[in-house]
């Protein structure tokens, strides 16, 4: 037996302990060619160039690295389904686990001005046919798929490529014999980071991340196209879920997060999020993602779910529906309110607007309902000076919304919360109002309510568009949609 064959099977309880010479031998060959000459650049190369050209911009003279990030372990020898780091596939349009991005700072004539970078994508090859590693090994190709060659990942992606497991080396061999400032995206690569730290330091390293951060705060005209594929997968998800109502009330909440799930991954990669499916009383937990509960007549449903698509945009998107298909009159009341405040917000939303706005606008109106509802003492101006709304509103009224669910959220707050709306950003509007089931402070009517209404919201040149418009947003259109896909 070949030595480095036995190195990589070397896996404890196989049933083959051995594997002939013969059966190596064979494994080597008989395989057709199957490379793919002439590929397209994918779609979105040139907008990843341009991203690139102004990452080099910002930092001249250094050395940027920025890994995809790797497997996580699940189980034993199972792992996660991988998910590349948002900035790398930002940068790169490429999604392949372990890979690196990096931009070495190119010199001018002069040998000492600097003058742009030299960008190359670190990739994981072709599976090793020599060594066997194509079949012994846990990750090699005839175990989990066929990826990319070297030649391949150049022409999709427009990047020279290298083989990633030579990066760390050759990282290490370019900071010695070029010394730059060098910066690395850390959290995603142990190994690479720990190669760079005699390099790095955690101060310029986190400038790199707000960069990154900041660059996804505009969208172009690509990625735009990308959120709203995101957000019409995300309506034809919950239109599944109204129709297939009647098997979550036979069975429990989760049979509404299977349902869009099934949406998710028919049309796009994944959830962008871990789907709320939260029924009755659930629905005051913001984030409620057990998604075991009951589902019952006469109670909301707060479904919040995005579907991510291929490309790894994400909608954000919240319902609440009456289960039995119509609203009670207190429902109503609650949910009138948050529509409300939503209205407000989504009409405070347009360019040159304090980022701010549309959360001012919204949180006024709630707490004006609940001033005037006698849940909180008056004037309106005081409960907002003291946040007292805050026992039943909870959250901020809205976020990013890009690659990540919550996008952007390294960049500065000047940048971003402290800053002002621009065409091309996406956000979220999201007023809410939770009655918690054991608050003393409400008649007890309203205990265990929860309602919240999201859409996701471009700023355009002139004011906004709702990419979620798809989905009804008052509670007679509510009621009316729910109707007429329940027969
Ligand atoms: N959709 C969940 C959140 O925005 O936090
Ligand atoms: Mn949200």
């Amino acid at each position: 037996m070949v030595a480095e064959e036995k190195k990589i099977k070397g896996r404890k309880n196989g049933l083959y302990p051995a594997l002939s010479d013969e059966l190596a031998a064979s494994m080597k060959s008989g395989w057709a060619d199957t490379e793919r000459r002439g590929l397209e650049p994918v779609e979105q190369a040139p907008y990843a160039a341009k991203r690139r050209a102004a990452l080099s911009a910002r930092f001249p003279g250094e050395r940027l690295v920025v890994p995809a990030g790797r497997l996580k372990t699940r189980s034993n020898d199972t792992e996660y389904a991988f998910r590349p780091s948002s900035e790398y596939t930002h940068l790169t349009g490429d999604q392949t686990q372990d890979a690196v991005l990096v931009l070495e700072p190119r010199l001018g004539e002069d040998g000492e001005t600097a003058d742009g970078h030299d960008a190359t994508v670190y990739l994981l090859p072709r599976s090793n046919r020599e060594n066997g590693e194509f079949w012994l090994d846990g990750q090699g190709e005839l175990w989990v798929g066929r990826r990319n060659s070297l030649a391949e990942g150049e022409q999709l992606l427009g990047l020279p490529a290298r083989d990633v497991r030579k990066v760390v080396d050759e990282l290490v061999e370019a900071c010695a014999e070029r010394p730059a400032p060098t910066r690395v995206l850390r959290g995603h690569d142990a190994p690479i980071e720990a190669a760079l730290a005699p390099h790095t330091t955690l101060r310029t390293d986190e400038e790199l991340r707000v960069f990154l951060s900041e660059l996804r705060l505009v969208k172009d005209d690509w990625e735009l196209g990308q959120l709203q594929n995101a957000v019409d997968s995300t309506v034809r998800g919950f239109t599944d879920v109204v129709r297939e109502l009647s098997q979550a009330i036979a069975t429990s909440e989760r049979w509404i997060e299977g349902t869009f799930f099934r949406r998710a991954r028919v049309e796009g990669n994944d959830i962008g999020y871990g789907s709320i499916c939260a029924a009755g009383p659930h629905a005051t937990t913001l984030h409620w993602v057990r998604n075991d509960g009951p589902v019952r007549e006469g109670e909301l449903l707060l479904l919040d779910a995005g579907v991510e698509t291929h490309t790894l945009y994400t909608a954000d998107v919240t319902r609440t529906l009456p289960i039995s298909g119509s609203f009670t009159d207190l429902q109503r009341k609650i949910y009138d309110a948050v529509y409300e405040a939503q209205e407000a917000g989504i009409a405070a939303v347009r360019p040159g607007a304090a980022f701010r706005d549309f959360h001012d606008a919204a949180q006024r109106v709630l707490a004006e309902h609940l001033v005037a509802w006698g849940l909180l003492e008056g004037p309106v101006e005081r409960v907002l000076e003291l946040g007292l709304q805050r026992r039943w509103t909870l959250h901020g009224t809205g976020h990013m919304l890009g690659l990540d669910v919550h996008d952007c959220a390294q960049a500065r707050v000047e940048q971003y919360v402290g800053g002002t709306l621009e065409p091309g950003m996406v956000l979220t509007v999201e007023p809410g109002l939770y009655f918690q089931e054991d608050d003393l402070t409400v008649p007890e009517e309203y205990r265990g309510i929860g309602v919240r209404i999201e859409d996701d919201i471009l700023v355009t040149a002139d004011g906004r568009r709702n990419l979620s418009e798809g989905l009804p947003r008052t509670s007679a259109e509510v009621e009316r949609w729910m109707a007429g896909l329940r027969g």
